[in-house]
């Protein structure tokens, strides 16, 4: 074999060492080299190449992890055996893409996506420097199980101030998202405990409990928040409810089904509620509803909420707020467990909360949504009756509820037919029967530049035949 034959491109996007790799890897598969046959050293083939030493280093080192070479220490580098090198070639390793990595779709209403054009960068890498340093040596080791005190500080003045949540930093505990805590706070509750989950609901509640179907009770929503009658009259020991903006209809959990909710926790000591508050620092009408763990006389509420919407769903970082007798059962039976978030990640957050930044960032994006929100309400009455919006009160989505003859699914596969993505009300039903009489969808816009809200939902409505129905 003439390795000068070699043809290596020097100006190619291509590096080297992957062209030399590639051309001996054929050579080997095509029989030009043969079975056994000796590779020249590393020096040699660099000269004869006129590239360096560490370009066929690479090349080689890349040909033995692919087993296509070995090498043999003090004799140099030789071809493997054909056969099995034959084998590996016919059967190249088959990627299946997923089709949610797949862009499909050029316009995403998705509820959960955030608005990326306004995050703070520079603040959060300033503050990330601050952290990964020399002089910050501490952060290296495993923290507190139940998050930094630093930063449980802070969230517990934050919960104060703008939630009426009273607590102690000792009361909170943090976790890799509501995904992570949620289980947690299961175990934690026991196996007596029987869960209503709202009807429709957050598809992490039907995940963790619906699979279990002694043990949860699916309670209806309206326009009001949760049936509190509904409630009542089933077995369920603890409620899990979504009251300052229901997920997915955006309901506001009215105020007499909040003090009928605390009055049906109180009947038993067993009682009580998860109060899931993800995206209340959104609230764009009317004065700030205070939290249902604020309100309550009898340590009954389990707060829970995250910074997925307020500042990144990537973050994963969410926290709950425990009642004194959950807290010391988490701390007999948890203390064993790691904060399960990175504390880099948790003491830049302490420093973004602690310096302001977070409650500057949080009216920021109150502006930007409910701008977003505006254009929404504005394109969408131009279709009034045929469609109507609900749920607009707080939140990064809202609910379309359609006059339309067209099924749901109809909806949705037209909708995808044109690149539009959207979630019909019917994935978040527990229960096999829908309660909805009219076709309703899912319309997160927190992801949409403002200035593409208008033509998207034109689109939508496009694609969706509305506009000839006008
Ligand atoms: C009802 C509800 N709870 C919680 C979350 C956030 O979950 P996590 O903290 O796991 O990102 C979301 C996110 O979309 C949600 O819709």
């Amino acid at each position: 074999m003439d390795f000068l034959m070699f043809q290596l491109e020097k100006d190619s996007l291509i590096p080297l060492y992957e062209q030399l790799y590639t051309e001996i890897k054929n050579a080997i598969i095509n029989g030009r080299i043969e079975e056994g046959a000796k590779l020249p050293s590393k020096r040699k083939l660099a000269e004869y190449l006129a590239v360096s030493q560490t370009t066929i280093e690479f090349a080689y080192s890349q040909l033995v992890s692919e087993g296509f070479i070995s090498s043999e220490s003090r004799k140099g580098f030789f071809i493997q055996n054909l056969e099995e090198l034959a084998l590996l070639e016919q059967n190249p390793p088959l990627i299946v893409q997923d089709e949610s990595t797949t862009d499909i779709y050029s316009v995403d209403f998705s509820p959960g996506k955030i608005d990326m054009d306004s995050f703070p960068f520079t603040i959060w890498r300033k503050y990330s420097k601050e952290i990964i340093s020399e002089s910050n040596k501490d952060v290296l080791s495993l923290g507190h199980p139940q998050g930094d005190y630093v930063l449980r500080q802070q969230i517990s003045s934050y919960l104060y101030q703008s939630r009426g949540v009273k607590c102690t930093p000792e009361q909170i505990i943090l976790g890799s998202g509501t995904e992570q805590i949620m289980p947690l706070i299961i175990r934690l509750l026991g196996t007596e405990a029987i869960y209503g989950i709202e009807n429709p609901g957050y598809p992490l509640t039907h995940h963790l409990l619906f699979e279990d179907k002694e043990k949860t009770v699916p309670i209806l929503v309206d326009n009001e928040g949760v049936l509190i009658s509904q409630l009542e009259r089933s077995n369920a020991t603890v409620m899990y409810v979504t009251p300052s903006h229901q997920f997915p209809t955006g309901a506001v959990l009215s105020a007499t089904r909040r003090t009928q909710l605390l009055a049906w926790a109180y009947q038993s000591e067993n009682r009580y509620i998860i109060e899931d508050d993800y995206d209340s620092e959104f609230r764009y009408t009317g004065r700030p509803i205070p939290s249902l763990q604020g309100i309550d006389q009898n340590e009954r509420v389990i707060y829970l909420s995250t910074f997925s919407k307020s500042l990144m769903p990537s973050l994963r970082i969410a926290y709950a707020v425990l009642p004194k007798q959950l807290i010391a059962q988490y701390k007999q039976k948890y203390s064993y467990y790691a904060a399960t978030v990175p504390r880099i990640d948790q003491q830049i957050l302490a420093k973004f909360m602690e310096s302001g930044y977070f409650a500057k960032h949080l009216n920021k994006m109150r502006k930007i949504y409910k701008r977003k929100l505006e254009i929404i309400t504005k394109t969408i009455a131009a279709y009034d009756p045929l469609v109507t919006i609900s749920g607009e009160q707080a939140g990064m989505h809202l609910l379309l509820t359609f006059q339309s003859m067209k099924p749901e699914s109809e909806l949705i596969a037209r909708a995808k037919q044109a690149g539009i993505r959207i979630h019909g009300i019917q994935e978040y039903v527990s229960t096999k029967q829908n309660p909805f009489e009219k076709p309703k969808i899912v319309l997160g816009f927190g992801g949409i530049e403002a200035e593409n809200l208008e033509t998207s939902i034109e689109q939508l409505m496009d694609a969706l035949e509305i506009k000839k129905l006008l």
